[in-house]
């Protein structure tokens, strides 16, 4: 035994070290782009594992299955369970472990874990093959103690600054490797299009294109050049596909999409993804047309396979194998789920709280019910990953010190990030900056919360839990106290939905010369942010009312992951200020922007409604928008998508495009001057929009294809270029293809308004 054993490992370790060659970042690993030698080591190992080896591998089990304690209820603190590690990693062979023990552990007890795990996976299992880890590091390493917190997805999104969020997934990846860690959950690439919907704020909001940019640029900052450098992650994909639009806007409910606008609206950030050398998948819990993903081949396979080119790995998300048959019932029972879901094309199972699934997919395999090319195919997958993380040759986490982690180089970035994401929405009377002589209340429930800035998945999933806040990180309030001492002073004024002393508000009111309000929401994330009512609480919009009653001027500052609408109050701030979930450091970057001290940088990646039940993206189609005296008003929301003022202003002129007969074949030139016409340094979102004026599916009222975000001194001015060619004007046919529709255009950009005529149609 312990010779067999002594020869697979050194079989594994030879094979596994000529892949230092592994494919650039952006090309597709496929099987035919990677070096001849690392494909026949995955055959050769594929051909010495036996079937229980294999459906191991595709078995992924969450932390608590190793800890002593029940699943969700561990024994603290934390320990791995020798026995337990044993079954699940020797016995069943499992590859893929997930998740965190209920809360951050400090980075020193990751490795530990990570080691002793990988020691049991590579010593003791026969096969001596590695496992792989995957977390959640949605917003840094966010369940490590001590590591840096960045703005949430939705956020990050309203920098419109793609070099950001590249940056960001950089340190993201290299602190989630300093745990050990070598795989994560993220980006979501879902469109948030629905704010009803709990996961709305970790999506990059409603825009397509907006989406597809930065999940792009996050997805390149986590895999690097070399996935197995120690400092890279791989991405994942999620959650494929559909997941954002259920009927009811409540998580994991069912959703219809016509094929038509799957393509159009849900597929484009996955495909860029796609091309931007994402690994790996996971997929939509939910169900499509009836049908839940996780048994649609179709999109499985055929999309996701043979049209899109995908050849990473496909994870199922947590436990939806088996809700196929306990909640959606498509399924007669859990070994019947498993079929199904294997056999429409899922790689890894997230199981991830029983031991059966290897032994029933074992079954079945030998049944005939699952073929064993369908196995091989998936084990691959995985195998290759590993083989790509650098795993086999350096199973055991960290060699190098990591010692940037928490480092204030990146606490720099992050608060970058959120001064960046600061959307000014109103701003009467120049209210703000507010003077450093200002004497200001400070009121609001999100006002004195870390928690509330940063949303959930933070140190622990729903991320209330304020016992492992990173010390040091200040809430809104202390951030203000620190620029100001002495002359900030504070009531909640009202809980998240229960009144609170108003009186105290218009006590202490009277001597402030200017009253900040911090209105939102406490951190949620799926099922549990499901909501019955859009509208912000009751007890929080008579705060608002209270506030103005005192006759001082009222700056509104949203700390909340969705839109939620306050029509009845919406006219009484004076100013508004979103500042979305911008992690450890929107503290201090709200402080900063209040104060003067930066500008908001940030610009609405969705569209904020007035209403709650009427609910429309920008991007509606023109019957949308008939209201009831049959005029043009509908759409007519409290801010519009791409909205975010300065603290300076801007002038457009001389906007500019050629040819005006255009026929496709080279690029459309467009340009426009910006001018700094202001006092102050800022920066200016230039947002070009078209309007097809008829296609043979009804054109949305406008549509982004083009941005840049320019910076400007008083003053300055700068000519701002772009080139359309005719994917930017492609729409998605009756027949499920792109194409693009002779005819007039027009084109927004900044406040002017141009025209041009597509003298031919194409399909691109
Ligand atoms: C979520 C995923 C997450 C997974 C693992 C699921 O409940 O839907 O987004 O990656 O859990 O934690």
């Amino acid at each position: 035994m312990k010779t067999q054993h002594f020869f697979t490992l050194l079989f594994v370790a030879l094979a596994l070290k000529v892949h230092v060659a592994v494919a650039q970042p952006g090309n597709r690993p496929s099987p035919e782009t990677r070096a001849p030698g690392q494909e026949q080591q995955i055959a050769d190992l594929l051909q010495r594992m036996t079937l229980e080896d294999k459906v191991g591998e595709m078995t992924q089990l969450t932390l608590d299955m190793l800890c002593y304690g029940d699943p969700y209820k561990l024994d603290e603190p934390v320990r791995l369970d020798p026995d337990k590690m044993h079954d699940a990693l020797v016995e069943l062979r499992v590859g893929s472990i997930l998740n965190a023990p209920n809360h951050t552990l400090p980075r020193e007890r990751w490795v530990e874990i990570i080691q002793a795990i990988q020691a049991v996976a590579t010593e003791e299992k026969l096969s001596g093959i590695p496992v792989l880890y995957g977390i959640d590091a949605i917003h840094g390493a966010n369940y490590v103690a001590g590591a840096t917190l960045f703005p949430q997805q939705i956020a990050l999104a309203a920098t419109w600054d793609t070099s950001l969020a590249r940056r960001m997934g950089q340190i993201v990846a290299y602190e989630t490797r300093a745990a050990g860690i070598p795989w994560n959950f993220s980006p979501v690439l879902d469109i948030g299009r629905d704010p009803q919907w709990p996961r709305f704020w970790e999506t990059f909001g409603e825009d397509v294109l907006l989406a597809s940019h930065m999940g792009q640029a996050m997805i390149r900052g986590y895999q690097g050049k070399d996935l197995s450098s120690g400092e890279a992650v791989a991405a994942c994909m999620k959650h494929f596909l559909g997941y954002s639009v259920t009927l009811s806007g409540r998580d994991r409910t069912q959703a219809w999409i016509p094929d038509r606008e799957l393509r159009q609206y849900f597929l484009p950030t996955f495909q860029a993804a796609i091309d931007a050398g994402a690994r790996t998948i996971m997929i939509n819990s939910g169900e499509i047309n009836g049908v839940p993903v996780h048994v649609n081949r179709d999109i499985l396979q055929t999309l996701l396979r043979e049209e899109l080119g995908f050849t990473g790995v496909a994870v199922s998300d947590w436990e939806d194998i088996k809700y196929l048959y306990t909640r959606h019932r498509v399924a007669r029972d859990y070994k019947d789920a498993i079929a199904m879901a294997i056999n429409a094309g899922i790689d890894m199972s997230m199981v991830p709280t029983d031991l059966d699934f290897p032994v029933l997919l074992a079954e079945l395999v030998r049944e005939g019910k699952v073929p064993m090319a369908r196995i091989d195919e998936s084990v691959g997958r995985i195998l290759r990953l590993k083989q790509e993380l650098g795993l086999f040759e350096q199973p055991r986490g960290p060699a190098q010190a990591y010692p940037l982690f928490g480092s204030p180089a990146h606490a720099q970035v992050s608060y970058q990030a959120a001064v960046e994401a600061m959307t000014l929405l109103r701003n009467r009377n120049s209210v703000l900056p507010l003077s450093d002589q200002s004497r200001i209340l400070v009121t609001g429930p999100t006002a004195n919360s870390l928690n509330a800035l940063n949303g959930g998945w933070t140190h622990t999933w729903q991320g209330v839990d304020t016992t492992y806040n990173t010390p040091g990180k200040r809430s809104m309030l202390q951030a203000l106290r620190d620029a100001l001492p002495g002359k900030v002073s504070y009531t909640p004024g009202s809980g998240i939905d229960q009144p609170g002393d108003l009186n105290e508000v218009a006590r202490l009111a009277r001597d402030a010369d200017v009253i900040v309000v911090c209105l939102g929401e406490m951190p949620y994330t799926e099922v549990v942010g499901n909501l019955n009512d859009l509208d912000l609480p009751l007890a929080q919009r008579d705060l608002l009312r209270a506030a103005k009653a005192t006759g001082k001027p009222v700056v509104l500052v949203l700390v909340e992951g969705r839109p939620r609408t306050f029509n009845d109050v919406a006219d009484l701030p004076d100013a508004v200020l979103m500042a979305y979930l911008p992690g450890d450091e929107g503290g201090r970057a709200i402080t900063d922007v209040l104060l003067g001290r930066r500008s908001p940088g940030g610009h609405l990646p969705f569209t904020y409604p007035r209403y709650s039940n009427a609910l429309m993206t920008y991007d509606h189609k023109k019957t949308d928008g008939l209201d009831v005296q049959f005029g043009w008003t509908a759409f007519d929301p409290l801010f519009q998508f791409g909205e975010g003022m300065s603290y300076t202003t801007f002038a457009f002129s001389n906007a500019a495009l050629s040819p005006a007969a255009w026929d496709g074949k080279s690029p459309l030139e467009l340009q426009i001057d910006v001018r700094n016409t202001g006092r102050r340094d800022g920066s200016e979102l230039v947002a070009v929009y078209l309007d097809d004026e008829v296609a043979s599916i009804t054109p949305p009222v406008k549509r982004l294809v083009d941005y840049r975000k320019v910076s400007l001194a008083p003053g300055q001015s700068s000519t701002v270029s772009f080139a359309l060619d005719l994917q930017d004007l492609a729409f998605i046919g009756a027949d499920g293809l792109p194409r693009s529709e002779a005819g007039t255009f027009r084109v927004l950009i900044g406040d002017q308004e141009l025209r041009f005529e597509l003298l031919e149609s194409a399909k691109p």
